[in-house]
């Protein structure tokens, strides 16, 4: 039978409304510690904005949106995200930096076109129903010449090292997910959305369908993050 297509949003919503609390701790422990190396890169390719706005989306526990607004003080540091308690703790933890935070579905950004110098986020388009849809959002945002980085997990390529990456995504984490966050089913979600996303390569040519430009893409973890940029 024919039904309606259930969309992503409630669900993921609900399960990061409810896993913020041990997002940070489960996020150092499970990548072993080189997830803010991958957020430092991702700051790096965004570029200095100057004096202009910047998105951190999807900011979660905000921190791209920190390490932007670290590095480059001048500009003006949005961070979104369509969890309130996501973005509690990032209120939280970074209450003495100038970011404002605000809550907004990266399906249809409350922002006018062509408005911001870069658009960041982290772990955003696994979560959502149509990668394009959010990215062509994104596109409209950024002002001509302004840089979209997107920082993901990206499927495992089947080599000698496959078993092994594939046992710990399918026991590891979500173990991981069990003792430290007490919410396994979030973390086996983390799991099978990681194996069911797009490519690396696919994932370039969703962002060249948006409009980008200069697309370009790097891998890290043996291959199973994706830092992935472009240009308006
Ligand atoms: C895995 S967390 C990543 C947080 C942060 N970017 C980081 O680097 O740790 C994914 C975040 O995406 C947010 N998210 C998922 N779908 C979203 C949507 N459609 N609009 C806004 N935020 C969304 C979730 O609420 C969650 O905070």
């Amino acid at each position: 039978m024919w039904g309606k297509a259930v969309s992503k949003g409630p669900g993921v919503q609900k399960m990061f409304d409810d896993i913020a609390p041990s997002y940070d701790l489960m996020n150092r422990v499970m990548t072993m510690g080189q997830d803010q190396g991958w957020r430092r890169f991702v700051v790096e390719q965004a570029g200095n904005p100057g004096d202009g706005w910047v998105l951190d989306l999807a900011t979660g526990t905000g921190d791209i949106a920190s390490l932007m607004e670290k590095q480059f003080p001048d500009g003006k540091h949005l961070g979104a995200d369509f969890s309130l308690n996501m973005l509690s703790e990032a209120r939280k933890r970074f209450s003495n930096q100038a970011i404002d935070w605000q809550a907004s579905d990266a399906n249809n950004l409350p922002y006018k076109d062509n408005t911001f110098e870069s658009v960041t986020f982290g772990y955003l388009l696994r979560n959502v129903d149509d990668s394009l849809v959010v990215l062509k959002e994104i596109y409209r945002v950024l002002k001509p010449g302004g840089r979209v980085v997107c920082l993901d997990t990206t499927p495992p390529e089947k080599n000698l090292l496959y078993p092994f990456i594939r046992f710990y995504f399918r026991f590891g984490i979500p173990l991981l997910g069990r003792c430290i966050a007490s919410d396994e089913a979030a973390y086996s979600y983390l799991t099978g959305s990681t194996m069911d996303f797009h490519t690396a390569e696919e994932l370039a040519d969703i962002f060249k369908a948006a409009g980008f430009l200069n697309v370009n893409y790097k891998k890290f973890m043996m291959g199973t993050i994706g830092i992935h940029w472009g240009k308006k």
